[in-house]
């Protein structure tokens, strides 16, 4: 991971994120360090907090994917709580009300950034 300004961090070339694939990255974040998980949803590139509502687990720390079997939700593989993968809003009822960390990326012509104010490459 390599840092191209101040606010941005290198996350990864487009090609490397397929629709419904994701990467782990490790951040600075509001003072500490955080591991994120970064995805393509229906084109768009998001990325949350690698950090369920529900336990303090990680959204594959049981298996490696981190949609459900429809590939319509983020789903917890310790639990399986679901979240709304635009706006990582818990969509099971254990949870509701509850949402992930957003962690604000961007995508241009050289490929996929971490642009969040709280963010520093964690290197
Ligand atoms: S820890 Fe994620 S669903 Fe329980």
């Amino acid at each position: 991971m390599s840092t191209n300004n101040a606010q941005r961090i290198w996350v990864a070339a487009s090609e490397h994120l397929a629709e419904g694939a994701y990467l782990r990255a490790r951040i600075g974040y509001a003072g500490e360090t955080i591991d994120v998980v970064v995805f393509r949803f229906k084109g768009q590139c998001l990325a949350y907090r690698n950090l369920c509502v529900h336990m303090p687990r990680e959204l594959d720390c049981e298996q490696d994917m981190i949609f459900d079997a429809t590939g319509q939700y983020l789903r917890c593989s310790m639990h399986g709580i679901v979240y709304d993968p635009l706006n990582g809003e818990c969509a099971s009822e254990i949870c509701a009300g509850k949402k992930l960390t957003p962690i604000a990326v961007v995508e241009d012509a050289d490929g996929i950034w971490f642009d969040d104010r709280l963010a520093i490459s964690a290197s």
